[in-house]
């Protein structure tokens, strides 16, 4: 699919003079840096502009460099990720910094194609650090722009081939940052999923989709893996001084690497399957399990209810990946945010027992 040259003229001018007047203030665009670039790009995968910029400027702070990033403790790493989400970001993060600090110069690599070759930099995020922080004129296309490009061209379900094509058309060759972020912009801002802003929109005149009536029909609905519901029982073990017992999960896979109240899978007898994660633990248990309040968090995938239960505990193997951790220690955690809530539960729930 071929764009006339006047169009791609006009679409230029008329997004780039828009994004002039309007562009956001954002943290990361205050003193843009291959590094700020970078983590910026892999905060805003799958995640709002507003969640993100208090973790970027934490993380700023913490890490200003990415051989303070490479030398961290990946405890810290995931801690100062906690709550964003897809930790396996913040894990490849951490592997990529300590690659690009062993590189010769200990520089990013500035083209696309190298910088796809580090860990957790896929096809969106390389072309949106390589235009960004080094002018390189490629697309970058998530899910804004994904939308954008469908309505200007009235496609119903584009496929990525053909996203990729248009995107590379329009990127012009001078300002290839600026019109990336520009795009992505209008998609957040104005040609928005629900009620867009097509009556402030410096391209409706060019729209496909406005000139057909069909904005609020593009692009259609993309087919969704399906999300399984499941159910997890917690224990929440604690010892006479209040500590907590607490346990790694596996560095792969769901929450990889984040700390938890030991949690298995079952709907289950809650009492029953509360034995079997003592047993599992060398806990002893003194007393009977109290309940806590479910807690439910969705995943991408994993639709999961949590059933805590306290109970008073001793004992318990004490690894690298499990032992007893003081209210204070546990602070300093990497924890889910369903596992938050749950200790959150528990510490109330204690205050107010006699
Ligand atoms: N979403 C992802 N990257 C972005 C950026 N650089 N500016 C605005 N929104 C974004």
């Amino acid at each position: 699919m071929s764009i006339p040259t006047q169009t791609v003229r006009r679409l230029r001018d008329a997004l780039l003079t828009h994004f002039d007047r309007h562009a956001r203030h954002l943290p990361w665009r205050r003193r843009r840096t291959p590094y700020s670039v970078w983590i910026s790009e892999i905060m805003l995968q799958q995640t709002r502009v507003e969640t993100v910029i208090p973790y970027f400027e934490r993380w700023m702070r913490a890490f200003p460099s990415v051989s303070i990033l490479a030398d961290a403790d990946e405890r810290e790493v995931l801690k100062a990720w906690e709550g964003l989400g897809y930790y396996s970001r913040a894990r490849n993060a951490h592997r990529t910094a300590k690659i690009v600090r062993e590189r010769p110069s200990a520089r990013f690599p500035d083209s696309a194609a190298r910088l796809r070759e580090l860990p957790g930099i896929g096809e969106y995020t390389s072309g949106a650090i390589a235009s960004i922080a080094f002018g390189e004129p490629v697309p970058a296309v998530d899910g804004n722009v994904r939308r954008v490009l469908s309505r200007l061209f009235d496609l119903e379900r584009p496929s990525g081939g053909t996203l990729r094509e248009l995107a590379t058309a329009l990127v012009p060759e001078d300002r290839p940052g600026d019109w990336n972020e520009a795009l992505m912009e209008l998609g957040a801002l104005v040609c928005t999923p629900r009620n867009p802003r097509c009556v402030s929109c410096p391209l409706s005149s060019d729209c496909g989709a406005f000139e057909a009536g069909t904005v609020s029909e593009r692009p259609g609905p993309r087919s969704r893996g399906k999300v399984r519901a499941a159910s997890f029982v917690s224990l929440v073990a604690r010892d006479p001084a209040g500590r907590f017992f607490v346990t790694r999960r596996p560095a792969e896979g769901l929450l990889g690497g984040l700390w938890e109240c030991p949690t298995v899978e079952s709907d289950g007898d809650g009492a029953r399957v509360v034995g079997g994660i003592a047993e599992d633990h060398g806990l002893r248990l003194a007393g009977g399990a109290r309940t806590l309040p479910e807690v439910r968090h969705a995943f991408t995938h994993i639709r999961a209810t949590y059933r805590p239960f306290v109970v008073d505990a001793s004992g318990g193997s004490e690894t690298e990946d499990s032992g007893w951790r003081t209210s204070e220690e546990l602070d300093a955690l990497p924890l889910p945010v369903a596992q938050q809530r749950i200790i959150a539960a528990a510490r109330a729930s204690a205050a107010h027992s006699p």
